[in-house]
């Protein structure tokens, strides 16, 4: 469907001021239509007997007389009498016009659209009237306000000049509406807008006070007044009211003045939206906070520990605790890295950097240095997932450099390789010192290091894990040099996720 900007190019000589003119009533006219409770077209005339139709609105507040679209289509012809009387009385006309879709006859009131001095198009309200239905007083006075701005429309005071505020944001007459006099009193105010003035402490009867005598939204109103423009104003009007304001200024042109004669009040309350949206954000600080607690409990525990196991004199039992504090603390990494960010998921290398530190602290003997190194991505991986990870990379690191690299030997490299696509998250460790022992079998492995591998690998991760000795080619791939085959050891893990990158 082409747009009113697109249809008045095509059809009309109309200058871009007068095309902005209509495209700004067009973005306000559901307001107007609102408080008429009927459909709304907007005719251009396109030469000297035709009228296209060039935009439509229904009311919110009512029901459509019109189920179709009829924006670029012509006008039929007992709407171009009406239309042609308007523009020749340059004024505002009403009658009744044929209307096909229900084969019978509807109002209709011919608004002139004027634009510097000239009127450039024509604007209708068409209704059928229903007469099972006696108007109450909200009726009569949106009918009220609704010919005030249909008055400001022929004199070329709506749409408003200049910036045009957002009003997709603003409140709609259905949310709330207090009808103001020249001195902001209330003269109406809608039963939503007798709500929300209950919600912020208004509970006497508002009709006949002024705003500064409420206390509610005086300050954007006495601008909008003043600017002869409407205002939008959020009001946080108690600690656990907030009020999304729009003051309209009803204008009349008076000789060479323009003269404010009223307003109208748009509201609504936005409470439970800003509350949500405060919830929302205190919430994502909160699981931060929480995940940094738990890292501190987590180095509590592994000072503790590491207390603990200063005190011993057995070797062994030494390096268990010592174990028991390196794994203890991997689990405080992720924590801490979580705590930092927001969301739930981490890039997976931020956490595979301090594993190696970590590894690289445990290590005494100076006459074997071992240097670490992360290759690849990881992606992005959530809590659930680089926790147990985490667990499994380190015991793979230390499993190289305490098997790789034992004592008496040289030292050498560990790199850890990190690839992943769409589901799979691919990981190896290789290092190139002793080679795995030939008749190692990896189910069969009884050590402690490995059997929490095993577990977290195949519950936790649902991935699968390999080991081997590496060989050149391995070299190669990884980037950790091998002096010949049969030297080193290749860990290679798989775990389906949906890593994000
Ligand atoms: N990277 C590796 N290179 C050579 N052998 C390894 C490697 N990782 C594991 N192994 C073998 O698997 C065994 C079990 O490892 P693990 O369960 O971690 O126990 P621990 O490290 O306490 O010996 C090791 O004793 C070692 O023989
Ligand atoms: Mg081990």
């Amino acid at each position: 469907m082409p747009t009113l900007i697109e249809l008045a190019h095509e059809h009309t000589e109309l200058e871009q001021g007068a095309i902005e003119h209509l495209a700004a009533l067009v973005s306000e006219w559901g307001m107007l239509a609102d408080f008429c409770f009927a459909d709304m077209l907007l005719y251009i005339p396109v030469d000297k007997d035709r009228w296209l139709i060039s935009g439509q609105v229904r009311a919110a507040t009512g029901q459509t007389l019109y189920h179709s679209d009829y924006v670029d289509t012509w006008a039929s012809d007992t709407e171009r009498i009406l239309l042609d009387k308007c523009i020749k009385s340059d004024a505002t006309v009403q009658g009744e016009i044929f209307v096909q879709a229900i084969n019978g006859t509807a109002n209709m009131v011919a608004i002139p659209v004027r634009y510097e001095g000239r009127i450039i198009a024509v604007l209708s309200r068409e209704w059928v009237v229903d007469n099972a239905r006696r108007p109450g007083q909200l009726e009569t006075t949106y009918a009220d306000i609704f010919s005030k701005f249909a008055e400001m429309v022929a004199q070329g005071l709506f749409p408003f000049e200049g910036r045009v505020a957002d009003a997709s944001v603003a409140p709609r007459v259905g949310d709330g509406v207090i009808v103001l006099d020249a001195a902001t009193r209330v003269r109406y105010a809608s039963p939503n807008a007798v709500s929300a003035l209950h919600r912020v402490g208004v509970s006497a009867n508002a009709i006949g006070q002024t705003l500064a005598e409420l206390g509610v939204a005086e300050t954007a109103a006495r601008n909008a007044y003043e600017r002869k423009e409407p205002v939008i104003e959020e009001i946080e009007q108690t600690t656990e009211v907030t009020l999304l304001t729009r003051s309209i200024p009803l204008l009349r042109q008076l000789k060479d003045d323009i003269e404010v004669t009223g307003g109208v009040l748009l509201l609504r309350d936005v409470s439970e939206l800003r509350r949500r949206d405060r919830l929302l954000l205190t919430k994502d600080a909160t699981i931060r906070e929480i995940h940094h607690r738990v890292k501190n409990n987590l180095q509590t525990i592994s000072s503790l520990l590491r207390l603990q196991g200063r005190r011993l004199t057995s070797p062994e039992a030494k390096e268990a605790v010592a174990e028991s504090v390196r794994r203890i603390r991997t689990i405080a990494l992720v924590h801490e890295t979580l705590s930092r960010e927001p969301g739930e998921d981490i890039s997976f290398i931020e956490i595979v950097r301090p594993l190696m530190r970590l590894v690289e602290e445990g290590l005494q003997s100076a006459d074997r240095p071992v240097t670490f190194q992360a290759k690849g991505d990881g992606g992005r991986l959530p809590a659930t997932i680089a926790t147990p990870l985490s667990v499994v990379i380190l015991e793979l690191l230390q499993n190289a450099v305490d098997h790789g690299f034992p004592e008496g030997s040289a030292g050498g490299a560990v790199m850890v390789v990190l690839s992943h696509d769409e589901d799979e998250l691919q990981i190896q460790v290789v290092n190139n010192g002793i080679a795995l022992s030939p008749d190692f079998d990896f189910a069969k492995a009884t050590g402690l290091g490995l059997s929490i591998v095993r577990t977290l690998v195949t519950t936790e991760l649902a991935g699968t894990i390999e080991m081997r000795q590496a060989t050149q080619a391995d070299g190669v791939s990884s980037g950790v040099a091998m002096t010949k085959d049969g030297q080193g050891t290749v860990v290679e893990l798989r775990l389906p996720v949906l890593a994000r990158s």
